[in-house]
């Protein structure tokens, strides 16, 4: 029997064992979330505290404090400093220990530094760069919509028990559609293109919408199923390394920014657009109007996109329970985007040229 190239693909490399290429930007919170005091989130197994300075500049360290090994992110922000909960040592943004309130005076402080990390904010998130420093590039992803005061703007938060790559293969297959229903905004998707690269994959669809943000009888058929009009839309989704972009039409852009914790656990944040570039009378009001619509109507769509998000996490926890139960279980996929986003990811965690 001849096995098709993806068949041998497939059997010789388990994708949910994959890891992940640590020479990338990744997103590790919300600005929002990152206050007055420190915060501990987790990055592919590596325990990471975030804290902000005295000029709002935020710091990332490795959240292990060289005393005890307790979470740095139990203490508190003193000044530019990060003292830990247990017996006070200060730590200053780079991670050296800058002071030990019970030292003597014959004693020095540790020259061991605890690690830290390339971060930056940037669009409402917090970047972080895990990989290695030598090789560190722009953070070239931007979501140029979050200041952009045309879009309105939702932030659901992804919490899923399962390898990240069930969560961008749901993401690039738009047939999984049906399991939402009548929530989405499109129908119909048919799978027209494919373009895949070392550090991305697009896939471009072509789908009906019965959604058109400016005109009034959309509200309706929101609502209505049974009265929706449908009109032909493209629906492009792209797998760009390690991110996700997708664009319906010129109304809706949605982004979903990753942060894969272990092999089991992945967040990830899922960024919604509406544009209102297609009110262009707006466009003409003072600045400081356009702001203000901006963020009142920030989260409108959170109800929608919460619920979206809660039949999408059912599926990929149910997927990797039963991969748990049976790893060689061997899945039947009809859609090539899903064969390409497994090649991808497969390239990045291991660094190989295909
Ligand atoms: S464990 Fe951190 S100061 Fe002792
Ligand atoms: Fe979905």
């Amino acid at each position: 029997m001849t096995s098709s190239p993806e068949r041998s693909f497939f059997s010789t490399r388990d994708i949910r064992q994959a890891g992940i290429n640590p020479n990338y930007w990744y997103v590790v919170a919300q600005s929002s979330e990152v206050k007055t005091q420190p915060i501990g989130i987790t990055l592919w197994e590596r325990r990471i505290v975030l804290f902000r300075d005295t000029q709002g500049k935020v710091a990332a360290l490795e959240d292990c404090c060289p005393h005890r090994q307790v979470k740095l992110s139990h203490g508190r922000v003193q000044g530019d400093r990060l003292e830990c909960a247990y017996h006070g040592w200060c730590f200053d943004s780079t991670g050296r220990c800058i002071d030990v309130p019970y030292l003597e005076k014959n004693q020095k402080l540790s020259s061991s530094k605890i690690r830290s990390y390339p971060v930056r904010e940037q669009d409402g998130f917090i970047w972080l760069f895990p990989g290695d420093q030598a090789v560190e590039k722009v953070a070239d992803f931007r979501i140029s919509e979050w200041e952009h005061l045309n879009y309105i703007a939702t932030v659901s938060v992804i919490d899923c028990n399962a390898h990240y790559s069930y969560l961008i293969e749901n993401l690039m297959d738009m047939y999984h559609g049906h399991l939402h229903q009548d929530w989405q905004a499109w129908a119909d998707p048919v799978l027209q293109n494919l373009n895949e690269k070392r550090d991305r994959v697009d896939a471009f669809y072509q789908a009906q919408s019965y959604y058109k943000i400016d005109k009034i009888w959309s509200i309706s058929q929101l609502f209505f199923p049974a009265l929706r009009r449908l009109h032909p839309e493209p629906l492009n989704v792209s797998y760009v390394y390690p991110h996700w972009v997708s664009t319906l039409g010129s109304d809706f852009k949605i982004y979903c920014l990753f942060c894969p914790r272990s092999l089991t656990s992945t967040r990830a944040y899922l960024v919604h657009f509406t544009s209102l570039n297609a009110f262009w009378r707006l466009h003409k009001l003072h600045v400081p109007f356009r702001r203000f619509v901006k963020n009142r109507l920030f989260g409108s769509a959170q109800k929608l996109l919460d619920g979206l998000v809660r039949q999408d996490v059912l599926m990929i926890e149910e997927e990797q329970q039963a991969y748990l139960n049976n790893p060689q279980q061997h899945n039947h996929e009809l859609n090539r985007a899903i064969a390409g986003v497994q090649r991808l990811i497969w390239v990045q965690a291991t660094e190989e040229i295909e």
